[in-house]
């Protein structure tokens, strides 16, 4: 007779690791993702944040242009009232690039709080560093006519009253995403109140190994986002040159070694890398098997280095449509040059 083989449903939340904050502040090394690139409904992206908190999430990845966070909010409350505490969780949200004016930060973050039926936040990041709007569902060719490049002096504005955030005890932690090497320094030399995390696009095809390890070097935890390689992600932020990450035919062959999907490779390599991986999911078996990566044995060194050697430097969210000029190559938003493009 054959014994059988139990499956587990659940993860213990105090079995997943977290990283450490300079306040001793513990994020949970995965967090689910909760932008439904265009086409999952707030609806399901809220039933999908209540079963995963039922399956062992405690860490949320929100932001106000994802337009759901009053249905997110529910959700938080629901689980809540169902025994999780308030500092047993981690709930991070983003300030949306047409809210970067001085008298904007602080009401923008008091909706996502208001929206999400939240006192704090653990985390309030500024989601791009250029004040260029764009609207939920837009093409690639979407530009807003006051679009500008990255002005150090306009992004301390906004900084400033991301540190008053912090004072007001409106958000325990700031952070940055989508900045650069160029644009860090300069943000780390001004702040007062220095990023505690930097929000970047990482997963195998796209390891941005200048830009991680500046980031540790300074302190700063780096949370990797897309880090599936964004199968389902919008029109918009799709080229004939990007590569695939889960038909990669290495990543398949581990993952076959270990008895799980690709996808979930990419979420387990991303916690033993050091950073912290956001994967978006509404389907259980699949939120399920990313966080019970961070809890199974971990790859070997071997698996390791072959993962570290199949970067293409292959960046899925280019970000077009934040650009600020006519005719101009995505590619200026990322200071390739080591200079921040003008
Ligand atoms: N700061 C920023 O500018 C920024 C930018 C982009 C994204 N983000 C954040 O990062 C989160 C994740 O990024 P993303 O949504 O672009 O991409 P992603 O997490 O790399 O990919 C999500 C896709 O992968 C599939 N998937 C996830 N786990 C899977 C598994 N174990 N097996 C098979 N398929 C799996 C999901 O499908 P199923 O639903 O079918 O499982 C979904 O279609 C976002 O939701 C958002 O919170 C932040």
């Amino acid at each position: 007779m054959n014994t059988p083989v139990s499956i587990s449903t659940r993860v213990d939340p105090s079995s997943v690791p977290f990283r450490a904050l300079p306040d001793g502040a513990r994020i949970p090394v995965v967090g689910l993702g909760t932008f439904g690139s265009d086409s999952v409904t707030g609806d399901q992206i809220a039933a999908a944040v209540i079963d995963a908190a039922d399956v062992g999430y405690r860490h949320f990845d929100c932001a106000s242009v994802y337009s759901n966070e009053h249905l997110v909010g529910k959700s938080l409350t629901t689980i809540m009232k169902q025994g999780v505490a308030r500092k047993d969780l981690w709930i991070t949200s983003k300030l949306w690039n047409n809210k970067h004016g001085e008298a904007e930060v602080i009401p923008s973050c008091r909706q996502s709080l208001k929206d999400l039926q939240l006192e704090y936040l653990d985390l309030y990041l500024v989601h791009w560093p250029f004040p260029n709007f764009h609207p939920p569902g837009c093409t690639v060719d979407s530009r807003s006519p006051d679009s500008k490049p990255y002005i150090h002096e306009n992004f301390m504005r906004t900084w400033r009253q991301m540190e008053r955030l912090v004072d007001l005890g409106l958000v325990r932690h700031i952070g940055t995403s989508n900045v650069t090497i160029p644009k860090l320094k300069l943000i780390l030399r001004d702040a007062r109140i220095k990023p505690a995390v930097n929000e970047m696009e990482l997963h195998p095809h796209f390891q941005q190994p200048e830009l991680f390890r500046f980031v540790q070097e300074n302190g700063i935890v780096p949370i990797g986002y897309s880090p599936v390689g964004s199968p389902a992600r919008p029109e918009r932020d799709r080229t004939a040159d990007d590569t695939v990450d889960i038909e990669d035919p290495v990543l398949i062959e581990i993952a076959r070694r270990h008895g799980i999907h690709p996808a979930t490779l990419c979420v387990k390599w991303a916690v033993q890398r050091g950073q912290i991986p956001i994967p978006f999911s509404t389907k259980r078996r699949n939120y399920l098997a990313n966080l019970q990566a961070a809890v199974t044995p971990p790859l070997t060194d071997a698996e390791m280095s072959a993962i570290a050697g199949l970067d293409r430097n292959c960046r899925l969210i280019k970000g077009q449509v934040f650009l600020w000029k006519d005719n101009q190559s995505w590619t200026d938003l990322w200071d390739l040059d080591g200079k921040i493009a003008t």
